[in-house]
């Protein structure tokens, strides 16, 4: 089968994160998150992948070349970013399937332990135009959200408002028949949420939910982004790309790791990466050439390439950009992201437990 990946996004939740990388090839428990992307659609049968690119677009063939994790690979660009939709249709240039064949469309930050066997049948057996995967959430007022009917024909495609009619969400993964993909506009920025579903249901086609509720997770912001790659370390998901047995922690090649540091809760420490002794790390993402000083405290964030935490900090919920430093004694929390290359000095910043 053949899928389209939808990697053109800027991912301005992610910032500074996404400022050199784009979101889908940021290191997510050791290897560029759309591996476990690319091995995971393996396993569940696809064989040729077009990239629908645009932001940084040359990064992508430069990550993976032709053929990567089992899958024959394409990539298609475009000038402007055309949304969702309209990278779907500008990429099915590069299909070679006839006009009944199965396409499977993949966001290309969602980590899903969903069956994709599973609604590729039920697309095939209901004759439907695209078949949605649908996920239950807990807050569905924090979404858009799709009701089906008994049969599991989508009714309507819902903005998001405070009083959802169902719990069902689009969990961002498709299969759409070619022929409903030819019948996007050419050239022109659509959006599969707000026009294509929109008006295939109301045009009377089969739109199908395959309702499944496993392990879903969009890693679009810091904290899922940490969150996701926390879960891959421990094993919470499992993928075949993950470098390394899951564990308390995933230590990459040239890292160091002092015998007293406490290192744990899923965390990655990238290549060449140092924690010191007395430094306790727990959840977070430490990038290639990241360090921890003695008796720091690291939680829950990302440190990016070269970041530098200084002796007896402590980080909580934070994101360093490349290169940034933080100075000794410091105390950064709850969502705080410091720009790539800033240098706080020491004790610039503290938060006491009642500020
Ligand atoms: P934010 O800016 O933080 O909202 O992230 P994003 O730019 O990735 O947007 P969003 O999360 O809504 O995108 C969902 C998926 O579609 C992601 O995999 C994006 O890379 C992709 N995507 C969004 N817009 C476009 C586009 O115009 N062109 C292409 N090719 N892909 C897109």
């Amino acid at each position: 089968m053949e899928a389209i990946l939808l990697v053109g996004g800027q991912g301005t939740r992610l910032r500074p994160l996404t400022i050199s990388t784009p979101k889908p090839l940021l290191p997510t428990a050791g290897v560029a998150f759309l591996a476990h992307q690319l091995a995971r659609a393996h396993a569940a049968g696809v064989d040729r992948i077009v990239f629908a690119t645009s932001y940084r677009a040359e990064m992508f063939e430069a990550a993976f070349g032709v053929h990567a994790h089992g899958v024959d690979l394409a990539y298609v660009s475009e000038d402007e970013p055309l949304g969702t939709g309209g990278a779907i249709r500008n990429a099915s240039r590069a299909l070679t399937g006839g006009p009944d064949d199965p396409v499977l469309i993949l966001n290309g930050d969602i980590l899903s332990g969903h069956d994709v066997r599973a609604q590729v049948k039920l697309h095939e057996e209901s004759g439907a135009a695209v078949t949605l995967h649908l996920t239950e959430v807990d807050d569905p007022s924090r979404f858009g959200c799709v009701p089906t009917d008994s049969a599991g024909r989508v009714t309507a495609f819902l903005e998001k408002t405070p009083h959802p009619v169902t719990n069902q969400i689009n969990a961002g993964c498709y299969v759409f028949r070619r022929s409903a993909i030819d019948a996007i506009p050419e050239d022109e920025v659509v959006s599969v949420e707000r026009a294509t579903f929109p008006s295939l249901i109301a045009s009377g086609a089969i739109v199908m939910g395959h309702v499944e509720s496993g392990y879903w997770l969009d890693v679009g912001t810091p904290e899922a982004f940490v969150q996701g790659s926390r879960d891959l370390v421990l094993g919470a998901l499992s993928s075949p790309a993950m470098p390394g047995e899951p564990g308390e922690r995933l230590t990459l090649p040239g890292a160091a790791v002092a015998p007293g540091a406490v290192v744990r809760g899923g965390t990655t420490v990238g290549r060449n990466a140092v924690i010191e002794s007395g430094a306790t790390v727990i959840g977070s993402v430490l990038l290639d050439d990241a360090s921890v000083a003695e008796g720091a405290t690291v939680r829950d964030s990302v440190l990016s390439r070269g970041a530098r935490v200084g002796p007896g900090a402590v980080l909580d919920g934070v994101v360093l950009g490349d290169g940034a430093v933080v100075g000794p004694g410091n105390e950064l929390r709850a969502g705080l992201r410091v720009w790539p290359g800033v240098e706080l000095p020491p004790t610039a910043i503290r938060f006491s437990a009642d500020a």
